[in-house]
């Protein structure tokens, strides 16, 4: 990362100033400096992770680890995670072996290696290599899920909300056809509270008693929100519903084992906060419930027994998974503690310098425990998807910071913020003037 940059970037009044003078590197002419890292992991000090989170100099060690480009402060790593360094050599390190020893590896070594991923992989979310699959993704992941689920009957009801993930809403329409259940669409309301979410959710759970299946998202890529999820589970467990969860952005970002999300099926991603290379994921189904979930086309390949029956790849890029252990090694030396409070005190940092604009709603509350590092806003009145497209590039041309607009919110559509490890409080400020002069100008 180039500290100088930065720092002239958030000492002006933005980077449309900067490429006014001429001084704003385009892409192909702002190769960052070389890693130094001396191929050591950046472990964390000992210490609280609120104060870890603010120990600046440890953050700076952290984000040397990351090679990014300069051309633009990044605040949209909800897309994927960028590869710290030791990421990028082992899956470098695999394709070359990969390519080098061909099949004679693959067919030899590969098998065995990919099983101690899943082990690593399980010893870290607590719990038995049983009960995870390899997947490309997220989405592989849970369209197995909720593709797979064989307790639907026509007559059952499922329901999800409007903060999912587009393709798992599709996913659960589906089923409409698949299993000929009615599909019940529901809105999360706003302005979001604990309570509110878990009295929608009682509501919808008691007002609809035919629900036998609940999507529910960790971290909604929409907005942010971070819904009780343990508490949902639990309830919808207690009334016979089952749960799905995706956790697509939840792992690496937030800390927790899975068995406390008391859902017996969750799809995860690797290749986001985990920072393992794109096309890792994975998919988790308790062991009471593996019968719960069809076969992947029957496949034969393994038991009906063996949780590995339940996603057919086929052949992938091997090279992917192989570099899993250097990202969980990587996540471990920062420690997921220090990372989730890191990224909660970047999202504080612009967050809360800009809570007195009038005009502007942010759409995850202030409860901690109901966000990570993504957070939306919505400038009040601009819903539509020219109008949050022009913020974003306002944003960008003006002021040189990277966000997406996001559509699907019921309400209308919002601006979503994610800063990463390697992003610093600079960043963070730049940002809040950004946003309130967005704020002032919309
Ligand atoms: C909430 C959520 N679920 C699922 C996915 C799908 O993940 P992937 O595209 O990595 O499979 C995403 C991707 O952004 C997501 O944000």
């Amino acid at each position: 990362m180039d500290f100088n940059r930065r720092r002239m970037l958030t000492g002006s009044a933005g980077a449309g100033v900067l490429a006014l003078a001429g001084l704003v590197v385009s892409p192909a002419a702002s190769a960052a400096p070389a890693v130094q890292t001396d191929g050591k992991l950046p472990f964390a000090p000992a210490g609280a992770p609120d104060d870890v989170a603010r120990d600046e100099k440890y953050w700076r060690q952290v984000a040397k680890h990351f090679e990014m480009t300069d051309a633009t402060v990044n605040f949209e790593n909800g897309y994927f995670g960028a590869n710290p360094a030791n990421v990028r050599t082992a899956f470098a390190e695999a394709t070359e072996r990969i390519q080098l020893e061909n099949s004679w590896y693959m067919r030899r070594d590969y098998g065995q290696e990919a099983s101690a991923v899943r082990e690593r992989i399980a010893a870290e979310l607590g719990c038995s290599v049983d009960e995870i699959a390899l997947t490309r993704g997220a989405t592989e992941a849970l369209q197995v899920l909720i593709g797979g689920y064989n307790k639907l009957a026509p007559g059952d009801a499922v329901a999800y909300a409007d903060l999912d993930y587009d393709s798992m809403q599709y996913a659960m329409n589906w089923l409409r056809e698949r299993r000929g259940v009615e599909v019940i669409r529901t809105a999360i309301p706003e302005p979001a509270t604990r309570q509110g979410v878990l009295d929608h959710y009682t509501r919808l759970l008691s007002d609809n008693p035919k629900i036998k299946l609940l999507l529910l998202t960790q971290v909604s890529h929409r907005t942010g929100l971070v819904p009780p999820i343990a508490e949902i589970s639990a309830m919808a467990a207690e009334r016979g519903v089952d749960t799905v969860v995706d956790a697509a952005h939840a792992w690496g970002q937030l800390d927790f084992n899975v068995t406390d999300l008391k859902s017996p099926f969750v799809g995860f991603n690797l290749h986001k906060w985990m920072g393992a290379p794109l096309g890792a994921g994975f998919l988790y189904i308790r062991k009471d419930k593996l019968a719960d979930v069809d076969r992947h086309f029957a496949d034969g390949d393994y038991s009906a027994g063996d949780i590995r029956s339940r996603i057919h790849t086929g052949t992938a890029n091997s090279a992917n998974y192989l570099a899993v252990p250097a990202a969980l090694d990587f996540h471990r030396a920062v420690g997921a503690a220090n990372k989730q409070a890191r990224l909660r005190l970047l999202r504080d940092r612009w967050v809360h310098q800009v809570l007195d604009v009038p005009n502007l709603q942010i759409l995850t509350p202030e409860d901690p425990s109901m966000y990570g590092a993504l957070t939306s806003f919505r400038i009040a009145g601009k819903t539509t998807n020219a109008q949050s497209t022009a913020i974003t590039k306002y944003l960008s041309e003006e002021w040189g910071v990277f966000t997406v607009r996001r559509g699907g919110v019921a309400l209308g559509e919002v601006v979503r913020v994610t800063p990463a490890l390697y992003n610093t409080l600079d960043d963070a400020d730049l940002f809040a003037r950004a946003l309130r002069a967005a704020a002032a100008r919309f």
